[in-house]
């Protein structure tokens, strides 16, 4: 087969490229390990930043999302029995968010694909990036049996954190920067009301917990819980208990319970690859870096990837400019830095270390109230939750 983009992975990196591409004329193939309903089941954050809002309807897939998804002006820290309300429109200039799940905006963007006959191969196996120093790259996979090669000029490796793409770039270029939390989040997804009209981050001493939500009967929780703690250990009613014991008083007495219709423990990381390209390959999204989900970065991160990297191949093929693709990882790499320093400092802000000093501890109760008594704290939390400028 031949495309002119071969793009690895189906999740919103991938699906959102390959549709950009396609409105201008570019053609892609989309690489997917796995069933689409698999991809499909997976639950993910759901806060939108207004960059990625107006590429979403730019790029044609916003109808849904502008039915059912939620402007939110501002959101609730708690902490010490205090709710501070960070009013994110009046602190920013105007900006919001949008409330609507990661998972329904890759659905959308799969049927928007399907419509337009977009080229979507998904339980493609042993996908291989080939001859990426040379401007013949190709890309190998196997399916029922078969073996594949799609000729491509540019690859785009969209394949999340363990996909291959970035391990296709040789050790000796490629630099690798982490931290690993000592905890993880434990989340819900239940079909009650939210407690909530907004959001409420808990800063807590039994650890942190989280309230957000999907739509007016669609509520997901979180809470902090250790690193090597499994779900099965937590009934529903273990579950909804610590969350209360984590809240404030108000929304504690008002929080309505049922039954978790999802259950999952995630892992907290930060994590940078540099650079984000070599040769014909460029990775975008999970593939280049993680954060942890406190601040919801991951999904408005991989969408500036795409809008620097959607922005280069079109200059590439419309005026023959290469500029945008040798800036590419520089360009995605400066605001990357900057959410990964964002949702660094919102993780250690919120969450209970296991390993902290009672100094440790002074800093992080005086760095809350200092927030809660400062609007120039408060502007600078607003600006980086509403999203940096692309
Ligand atoms: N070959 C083909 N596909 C692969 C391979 C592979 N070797 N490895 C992984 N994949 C697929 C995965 O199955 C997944 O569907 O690549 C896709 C990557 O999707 P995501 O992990 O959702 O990453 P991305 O599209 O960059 O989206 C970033 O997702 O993980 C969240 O927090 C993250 O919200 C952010 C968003
Ligand atoms: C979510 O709704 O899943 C969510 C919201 C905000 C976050 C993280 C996750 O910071």
């Amino acid at each position: 087969m031949q495309t002119q983009v071969a793009i690895i992975g189906g999740g919103p990196s991938g699906l959102l490229l390959s549709q950009i591409l396609h409105l201008r004329g570019i053609s892609s193939i989309v690489l997917e390990q796995k069933s689409r309903n698999y991809v499909l089941g997976r639950i993910r954050a759901g806060v939108l930043e207004q960059g990625l809002v107006d590429m979403v309807r730019a790029a044609g897939v916003g109808e849904r999302m502008d039915k059912e998804g939620h402007p939110h002006s501002g959101f609730d820290i708690a902490f010490h029995g205090q709710r501070k309300r960070i009013d994110l429109e009046g602190l920013s200039g105007g900006k919001t968010v949008m409330v609507y799940g990661q998972t329904e905006l890759t659905l959308d963007l799969y049927e928007a694909r399907d419509q337009m006959g977009g080229h979507i191969v998904h339980e493609a196996e042993n996908v291989t990036p080939c001859e990426l120093e040379t401007d013949r790259p190709y890309v190998t996979y196997e399916k029922g049996g078969n073996i594949y090669r799609i000729d491509c000029d540019f690859i785009a490796g969209c394949d999340g954190f363990h996909g291959v793409s970035r391990q296709s770039i040789p050790k000796s270029v490629l630099r690798e920067y982490e931290k690993v939390y000592p905890f993880g989040w434990l989340g819900v997804l239940s079909k009650t009301p939210p407690v909530s009209s907004e959001l409420i981050y808990n800063h807590n001493d039994r650890g942190f917990a989280l309230c957000s939500m999907r739509n007016a009967n669609l509520s997901r929780y979180y809470i902090q819980c250790s690193m090597n703690e499994r779900v099965e250990n937590w009934s529903d009613e273990q579950f909804w208990e610590e969350l209360k014991k984590r809240l404030p008083e108000q929304a504690a007495q008002e929080i309505v319970t049922g039954p978790s219709i999802e259950k999952s423990i995630a892992p907290l990381r930060s994590f940078v690859a540099e650079p984000l390209s070599y040769g014909r390959l460029f990775l975008a999204g999970d593939a280049g870096h993680i954060v942890p989900p406190t601040g919801a970065k991951g999904l408005n991160l991989a969408a500036s990837d795409i809008y620097y990297l959607s922005e280069a191949l079109i200059d590439h093929y419309k005026k023959k400019s290469d500029q945008g693709l040798k800036d590419y990882s520089e360009k995605a790499l400066k605001r990357i830095w900057k959410a990964m320093r964002f949702s660094w400092w919102m993780t250690t802000l919120l969450h209970k270390f296991p390993q902290n000093s009672e100094f440790d501890n002074r800093m992080q109760e005086t760095e809350l109230d200092y927030l809660f008594s400062s609007e120039a704290a408060q502007k600078a939390l607003a600006e980086n939750y509403v999203g940096l400028p692309y």
